[in-house]
């Protein structure tokens, strides 16, 4: 589905990342980790159109993506929760929700507002409430459900529960199970091990923008002592 080769990205006279590889199949979830300042979500941006590649090959359903504009990679089908969330503060939940929503690729049983609602009843009761007042739990399911409503073949979480209660954390990790039972594809960027070990089908390790570990959950367990290493933790 998804196919990066050394891909490379920067910011301004900064080069950030010089040779990111990671593939992601239909219906896999893949985690990608990394200590602060690897270069997670500078990728993601990459991927996204949001920071242009400035080498390297993206490849999406078999098209190249790399150096087309974010909304046209986003009618691929990406979709994506960004780190910080970023939902809009001034619109209501419902207005958040249906703002970016589509069913382009024509997707039977797409996501619609009833079931965003239905999986987080939370945003179902705050329908007409600023997303600006929510907390920072609500608004991190009101992204995912803003994602989710685009219908994209591959969702990608950038720190899927950073700074989040644990019973927060707990609900978005139980969505993110049944939405891997249900085959979406995920790109999951978080720092709770036991999470990513227990969803995660194949994990990248970022370092200072390389990609310098790859491997399936058996290897991830096998060499959790390499891993940890890398990751710091
Ligand atoms: N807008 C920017 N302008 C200049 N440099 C940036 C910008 N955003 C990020 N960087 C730099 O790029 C490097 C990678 O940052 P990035 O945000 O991709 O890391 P990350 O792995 O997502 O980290 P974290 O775990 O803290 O989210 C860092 O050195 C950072 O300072
Ligand atoms: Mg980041």
């Amino acid at each position: 589905m998804l196919d990066v080769q050394g891909l490379e990205a920067g910011y301004g006279h900064s080069q950030v990342l010089f040779d990111v590889n990671l593939r992601i199949g239909a219906g896999e979830v893949v985690t990608l980790l990394g200590r602060n300042g690897m270069g997670k979500t500078t990728t993601v941006r990459a991927l996204m159109g949001l920071n242009r590649p400035r080498g390297g090959k993206v490849t999406f359903q078999s098209a190249p993506i790399a150096g087309l504009p974010p909304e046209a990679i986003a009618r691929l089908g990406v979709g994506l929760v960004p780190e910080g969330r970023q939902i809009f503060p001034t619109l209501t939940v419902r207005e958040n929700l249906v703002a970016t929503a589509s069913n382009r690729l024509g997707r039977r049983d797409p996501w619609t507002l009833e079931r965003v609602v239905t999986l987080f009843p939370r945003l179902g009761e705050r329908q007409s409430q600023l997303a600006r007042t929510l907390s920072g739990g609500e608004q991190q399911m009101l992204a995912i459900g803003r994602a989710l409503m685009t219908n994209p073949l591959l969702l990608i979480l950038d720190e899927a529960t950073e700074g989040l209660a644990p019973v927060i954390r707990a609900e978005i990790w139980a969505t993110l199970t049944r939405l891997k039972a249900e085959g979406q594809s995920i790109l999951l960027i978080d720092k709770t091990l036991s999470a990513l070990k227990r969803l995660g089908d194949r994990h990248y390790v970022l370092e200072k923008g390389r990609t310098v570990w790859s491997g399936d959950a058996a290897a991830f367990e096998r060499e959790a002592e390499q891993v940890r290493a890398l990751i710091g933790v």
